[in-house]
């Protein structure tokens, strides 16, 4: 089978961030790849750099204090990082979208979603109000947004949060991109209503053939959707896998942990494990394997030097000195 083109493709990206109290290094050296109709899940405790990485791909980097230090951001084999203004604003607007967790504060509140969705139109590709608004209603059709027609008029604040999560999904859908990243597209929701938004963009993802970055720390919301997942921590991907590989054999402590820790009906009332300790202070990260003051296997060796990514198997890798015995114990 002929393998589908590239459409990102992130090479050893650092960025950091120049506080009063010192350099934060947020993200060291992060690679990652995704494909036309393909997901990619980037999982990883709060602070571990996820969105910071997304950031510096859509060119929204708080800068300062966050500088892009290295490292390249190709899109279709060019890099964003350096390609003329005029040229990158042409493709971050069109061809890249960005879906957030909280609806609320990224639409405007004082204009009816129709206004909004149909700027789109009208900004971007020159249509009257009237077809514009045409559209905007029959993108919400799409995302199945109930009496779309009417509700058009309304403001953001008159939509329940799983309903605003659809309209934001609606408006990266708008000018037909290549690619979306969806940061924590469904945290702030229910349970229920999660999985609804979540199969929605599934659903959308694969009959546009987009590309779909879906960046969250909970590893349950994405078993059903990612085709693989790169695991983060510390600003680095320790291990990187097929959906389906990483949950049956994780070749990392750090994805043991964070399997182990997902509620299983079959353990009610058992106590849940937790990963011991607390994320690492980025001004300040561990020498070795950042995770080492954490993990349950850690030794001297972990302690002095850092873990490649090792290549585990034709498409797995691990940042783990130990990833055989891991994998092997799984
Ligand atoms: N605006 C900022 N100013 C200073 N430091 C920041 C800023 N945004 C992010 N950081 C640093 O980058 C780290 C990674 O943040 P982020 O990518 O948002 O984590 P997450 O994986 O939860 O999305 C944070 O822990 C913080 O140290
Ligand atoms: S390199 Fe050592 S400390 Fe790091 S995850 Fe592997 S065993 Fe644990
Ligand atoms: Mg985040």
């Amino acid at each position: 089978m002929e393998q589908p083109a590239t459409l990102l493709d992130v090479r050893d990206l650092h960025v950091e961030f120049r506080t009063r109290d010192g350099v934060a290094k947020a993200v060291n050296g992060v690679s990652y790849s995704v494909a036309a109709g393909e997901t990619l899940a980037v999982l990883g405790e709060s602070g571990s750099g996820k969105s910071v990485t997304a950031q510096a791909v859509m060119g929204i980097l708080d800068s300062p204090p966050g500088f892009v230090t290295g490292g390249e951001v190709l899109f279709r084999g060019r890099n964003l990082l350096t390609m003329g203004e005029e040229h990158r604003r042409r493709v971050r607007g069109a061809k890249l979208a960005m879906i957030f967790q909280d609806a609320l504060s990224s639409l405007n509140p004082v204009m009816t979603v129709g206004a909004q969705l149909g700027e789109m139109y009208e900004v971007h590709q020159g249509m009257t109000r009237k077809d514009a608004r045409a559209r905007a209603v029959q993108l919400m059709d799409r995302v199945r947004i109930p009496a779309a027609k009417e509700r058009v008029r309304d403001y953001p604040h008159q939509f329940s949060g799983g309903m605003r999560q659809r309209i934001m999904i609606a408006m990266a859908l708008a000018l037909e991109p290549d690619l979306i990243i969806a940061d924590e597209p469904t945290t702030a929701l229910d349970v229920t209503v999660q999985a609804q938004v979540m199969d929605l963009l599934a659903e959308l993802q694969r009959e546009y053939n987009m590309g779909l970055v879906l960046i969250t720390h909970d590893l349950g919301v994405v078993a059903d959707v990612a085709d693989k997942i790169a695991v983060m921590y510390a600003g680095r991907i320790v291990e990187t896998a097929p959906v389906g590989e990483l949950y049956k054999r994780p070749a990392h402590p750090y994805t043991r942990g964070l399997l182990d820790s997902i509620p299983r009906l079959d353990q009610k009332g058992q106590e849940l494990y937790a990963i011991k300790g607390l994320p690492p202070n980025l001004l300040h990260i561990p020498t070795g394997c950042a995770f080492n003051p954490r993990c349950p296997k850690a030794t001297d060796l972990c302690r002095s030097d850092r873990p490649p990514l090792y290549a585990v198997e034709p498409g797995r890798a691990s940042a783990c000195h130990f990833w055989k015995e891991t994998l092997d114990e799984s």
